[in-house]
């Protein structure tokens, strides 16, 4: 249930966010690293056999796009024609479009669990190594924000430090989501199935679930 996260119920150490300056500028030099590009590779490479023609990629929580910027260029041509970098930080959003703009088509302001988009819109959500920078009151709420946008059949790819393996997934399957392809637990392809319908409040009806 997604009562299981609660303060002092998280798993590992926590992320701090914004980081400490010292660490900012380590991620701002691990964000343009080979081996980073290459690890966001072997993750959206759980994509393969799974994308659509066209649609809607929202990268919530995106920083400056380098998840999405790696997405464009494995999709196959046409594929997610339409991208959004969701994220709080205003600098993280400007260093973004001012170094990657071509990434995305919008970089938006927002936070993950008030995502100002309709619901069942997104082909292709995106949320690499933010659940576990937000408050943990906040992530259930996230979860299901996640889901709510989704397109029903359209997916969310998901990416978490080994700390939170076992612990992401309950939330995502009790918001509706199914895995389908797997690295390891954390990282991970859900979809929302098809057959489910948001209530107009965009909260999710289970009363169909099995
Ligand atoms: C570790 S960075 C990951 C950035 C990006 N996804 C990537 O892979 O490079 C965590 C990101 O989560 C964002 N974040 C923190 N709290 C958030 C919230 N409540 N909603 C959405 N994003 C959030 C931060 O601003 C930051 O850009």
């Amino acid at each position: 249930m997604a009562e299981a996260v609660g303060p002092g119920r998280r798993p590992g150490p926590r992320m701090r966010w914004p980081p400490p300056l010292s660490a900012r500028v380590e991620w701002a030099w691990l964000q343009g690293l080979p081996l980073r590009r290459w690890r966001l590779r072997r993750l959206l490479s759980l994509m393969d056999g799974h994308t659509g023609t066209a649609g809607l990629l929202l990268d919530v929580g995106g920083g400056t796009g380098i998840g999405t910027e790696e997405a464009a260029r494995v999709a196959p041509a046409g594929t997610y024609a339409r991208r959004l970098v969701l994220d709080p930080q205003r600098a993280m959003l400007q260093r973004g479009s001012r170094r990657r703009g071509s990434a995305a088509a919008g970089w938006l302001r927002g936070s993950g669990d008030h995502l100002p988009i309709s619901n069942a819109s997104v082909d292709l959500l995106l949320s690499f190594g933010v659940l576990c920078c937000m408050e943990a009151k906040d992530v259930p709420r996230a979860v299901s924000e996640l889901y709510r946008v989704a397109r029903p059949g359209g997916y969310c790819l998901l990416g978490l430090p080994k700390s939170w393996a076992g612990f992401s997934d309950p939330l995502f399957r009790s918001a509706g989501f199914r895995p389908v392809a797997e690295l390891r637990p954390g990282r991970t392809l859900y979809q929302r199935p098809d057959d489910r319908v948001p209530t107009p409040s965009g909260s999710v009806d289970l009363s169909s679930r099995a």
